[in-house]
């Protein structure tokens, strides 16, 4: 089968090629997805699980990507809930082979069924971006209506999330981003935005919780506009400014069936819309998903036109 590798930790995503890879095998309580769409992060190629298995062998050469919507072709010995010709999507397993491959191995509990009116490419682009803001909002921040949310990179792939499944909450959104991000930040539902390159955070005012997906000097300044008993969700690694009196929370997103429910039928209601901002052939996917060649939301991959 084609499958995106990449063999080279030092390269990084530049070192992404097309290859020729064995198909896979259903393991314990897997399926095999027949990918029909994949949706990719930028920055799987640092990732250390990328790199190793669960027991820190060198799993090189990876084929990337870890979103996926496509049909179920084979269940593993055990594996129970879903059934061959089913349609699906859902994250796969971080430490095994991904998704932009014409074919994946993946746990059955982090697929869910995707309704038969939503595009393959829609269901591929919702995952990770579409749970790590319903997680953080609602699992770690505990978002209650009438509270502010400080939703930081608003035009990017989980911010777009983050804003609109906020908002729906009934929660005041003030986004940030960069000057040019500002009527995209406002199209998906920001009530204000920031420009962190030319305002001034501070004019934010109070906030009840802060989704950081930048980190840094930004998220150290947002840290002070915190509420006491709010909380800052971080989504880049480890809290580096831990706020006084209020709660502080670093996690990694993990497929969930019934979350991946209610994302999906908010985009069938059209509550929730998705942030593609490209779709490229599998053949065409080295040149898409290249670092230089970075777009705004989500490139999604059609593996099968
Ligand atoms: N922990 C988890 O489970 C999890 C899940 C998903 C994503 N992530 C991580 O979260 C981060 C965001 O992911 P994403 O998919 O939303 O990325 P994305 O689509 O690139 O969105 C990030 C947005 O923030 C903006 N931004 C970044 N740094 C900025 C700065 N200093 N000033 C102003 N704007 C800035 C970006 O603008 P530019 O493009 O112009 O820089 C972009 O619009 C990534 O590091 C990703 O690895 C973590």
């Amino acid at each position: 089968m084609k499958a995106i590798v990449v063999t080279d930790q030092a390269a990084g995503a530049a070192g992404m090629r097309l290859v020729d890879r064995p198909e896979p095998a259903a393991a314990i309580n897997d399926v095999i997805v027949e990918v029909h769409a994949s949706g990719y992060v930028p920055t799987e190629a640092e990732w250390p699980s990328t790199w190793t298995d669960r027991a820190s062998r060198n799993r090189a050469p990876s084929v990337l990507g870890h979103e996926v919507a496509g049909v179920v072709t084979a269940l593993g010995y055990g594996t129970t809930g879903l059934s061959v010709g089913q349609r699906v999507f859902g994250i796969s397993d971080w430490h095994r082979d991904g998704t932009l491959a014409e074919y994946v191995a993946v746990e059955s509990r982090n697929l869910a069924p995707l309704p038969g009116d939503v595009d393959f490419a829609v269901g591929a682009s919702l995952p990770i971006s579409g749970l790590t803001a319903w997680q953080g909002l609602f699992v770690h921040g505990r978002i209650r209506a009438g509270q502010t949310v400080l939703a930081h990179g608003a035009a990017g792939a989980v911010g777009t999330m983050v804003t609109q499944l906020a908002r729906e909450a009934g929660a005041h959104v003030i986004g940030t981003g960069r000057a040019a991000d500002r009527q995209k930040a406002l199209d998906f539902g920001s009530h204000e935005f920031v420009d962190l390159d030319n305002d001034s955070l501070a004019d934010a005012g109070g906030v009840d919780l802060v989704f950081d997906v930048i980190g840094g000097d930004i998220q150290r300044q947002s840290t002070a506009l915190i509420r006491p008993g709010g909380t800052l969700v971080s989504i880049t690694g480890p809290v580096e400014a831990r706020p006084e009196n209020a709660l502080a929370v670093d996690f990694v997103v993990e497929s969930d069936r019934a979350q991946l429910g209610e994302i999906v039928q908010r985009v069938r209601d059209g509550r929730l819309r998705t942030n593609i901002d490209g779709v490229a052939a599998l053949d065409d996917a080295v040149a898409a998903l290249n670092p230089t060649q970075r777009r705004k939301g989500k490139t999604v991959i059609r593996v099968r036109p």
